[in-house]
């Protein structure tokens, strides 16, 4: 009653009801550009136990597995719909022969792994293995070649080993190895982090041999991929934009299909990544905001390449993205492996959405890395296996997977540390093909809830309204070994609906995901 007079007296006095602080406004009627189902992929590189041990256990294992991959992981795979999955590296690709690992297992050489560790690996993972693996979860393949120690030959050999159906010494081979038909294999990069790892080269030099490398990549529909410079460097996307299509000749310009992009979170800095579970406010804050700097520097590259293909046919390939933190203590430095928890969800939204949201030019991401590496998806330890909360994260996201993106238009309250301070709340939508509409909220504050208003517009009025949340009851929740889950989606019902408006009740440190019928 009290609150009604309010409201009148309010009316009376012509005094407009305050806009919400938070609110996202959803053009339900707009959307031109699909989010490639490509966006929410994978990426598995021979480093620490990714695939020793994570992914591959061998036929011998006392771990269930089929055909040498373990069947848990294959399972918790299937059920994320990890659309593609890049292998073998990484830094790894560029040291990697590819004939090492064909042929009986028993006659591979052993290598050791000089980027990861000096770990010797006996090469039972290889591209057979690597196939099978891509289809027993239902992934597309991409391969990264060895542009910075392997030479033009092995490329193109091994492009036709995996792709061709015509009688030529790789073909042959490839059946002696127990394989009839072509994989035809489509997504390759060429190098990987050329910049760098990858044979630190200049990008004049690196842009020749993609040019190079690609001319004699001929067997099967491709699409290649030119490595991309050092986050946040420019000169690199121009200079490889520019030699690749400032030129008169078709056949050049036809190279390339894909730019390569990563970026990484490594809250304060690479000289100080901190710790993945122990932390506070503060390094939550900083968290968020390297990541919340993702959106500047793609949206930097994405200008370039907007100027050199305005027809937009060369895809921004984000191949490499996540949170980068300090490895487990007691864990081997060069294995990469880390915990993840409700805060690796949240940066795992704030990421997608923004993927989401550019995906005109956006076409495929891969998280690194899927299992026991950076921000895995999941966790194993000899016969366990563990589903993080980035996991759920990807799981939530599913139905923006080949939907037509919607415009989103986001206001929301600051988030603020000191005197920093950056959005508080990321948010992206999309149409499904039976018209439903799905919202995807991340609420970056780790403590305080938000009250977030989302206005349909163009569209009848809303029917049937449903969400999941995903949150934790600390900062630092996680899904560890031998314990129930701490951070795993639940169904949600703090919002109301009014016409086409739904207000949402967003608690800290959540992501939700409604569905709007
Ligand atoms: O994902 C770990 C490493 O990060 C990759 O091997 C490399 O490409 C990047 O620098």
């Amino acid at each position: 009653m009290k609150k009604r007079i309010l409201l009148l007296l309010a009316a009376a006095c012509g005094l407009q009801a305050a806009e919400p602080a938070n609110r996202v406004v959803i053009s339900a009627d707009m959307g031109k550009d699909t989010i490639s189902a490509m966006i929410y992929g994978h990426f598995a590189e021979h480093l620490g136990a990714c695939i020793y041990g994570g992914i591959w256990v061998g036929e011998d294992s006392p771990i269930p597995n089929t055909r040498g991959v373990r069947n848990d992981v294959a399972a918790a795979l299937r059920e994320i719909k990890p659309a593609v999955i890049r292998w073998p590296g990484g830094c790894f690709g560029d040291t990697y022969h590819w004939m090492d690992g064909i042929g009986p297992r028993e006659s591979r050489p052993s290598i050791v792994n000089t980027n990861w560790g000096g770990v010797t690996e006996d090469n039972s993972f290889g591209t057979h293995e690597f196939l099978d693996f891509c289809g027993q979860v239902g992934a597309e393949p991409y391969i990264a070649l060895n542009v910075g120690s392997g030479t033009v030959r092995e490329a193109a050999d091994w492009v036709e080993y995996v792709n061709s159906d015509a009688k030529s010494p790789m073909t042959e081979l490839r059946r002696k190895n127990g394989r009839e038909k072509p994989w035809n294999v489509k997504y390759w990069a060429v190098g990987n982090e050329s910049w760098g790892c990858g044979g630190n080269m200049t990008p004049g030099y690196y842009s020749d041999l993609f040019r190079q490398f690609s001319t004699y990549m001929r067997a099967g529909k491709l699409y290649r991929v030119a490595s991309g410079g050092q986050d946040p460097d420019v000169d690199w996307t121009e200079t490889v934009m520019d030699r690749l299509l400032n030129n008169p000749h078709n056949a050049i310009r036809s190279l390339i299909q894909g730019y390569s992009f990563h970026y990484y979170t490594f809250a304060r800095g690479w000289n100080d990544k901190t710790s993945a579970t122990r932390f506070g406010e503060e390094e939550w804050f900083d968290t968020m905001k390297q990541t919340w700097a993702m959106q500047t520097s793609l949206e930097k590259h994405i200008r370039v390449m907007d100027e050199y293909d305005p027809e937009n046919r060369i895809g921004l390939i984000a191949d490499e993205w996540g949170n980068w933190f300090d490895v487990e203590p007691g864990t081997n430095p060069a294995f990469l492996y880390q915990q993840n928890t409700v805060r690796d969800a949240v940066t795992a939204a704030l990421y997608l959405n923004i993927f989401n949201n550019h995906c005109r030019r956006v076409k495929m991401a891969n998280l690194a890395q899927t299992v026991n590496v950076l921000q895995s998806v999941l966790l194993t330890r000899g016969p366990e296996m563990v589903r993080t909360p980035t996991y759920y994260a990807m799981k939530m996201f599913i139905p923006h997977q080949n939907a037509v993106l919607l415009p989103v238009e986001t206001t929301c309250e600051p988030l603020t540390s000191g005197s920093r301070s950056i959005p508080g709340l990321s948010a992206s939508a999309s149409r499904d093909g039976k018209g439903r509409v799905h919202v995807s909220l991340a609420n970056l504050d780790p403590a305080r809830d938000k009250e977030v208003l989302c206005d349909l517009r163009g569209r009848g009025k809303t029917g049937r309204v449903t969400a999941e949340i995903l949150t934790g009851r600390a900062l630092n929740a996680f899904n560890d070994f031998g314990k129930p889950e701490e951070v795993r989606p639940a169904a949600f019902s703090g919002f109301k609906v009014s016409g086409n408006a739904v207000t949402v009740r967003l608690p800290a440190r959540s992501v939700v995901v409604l569905e709007l019928e």
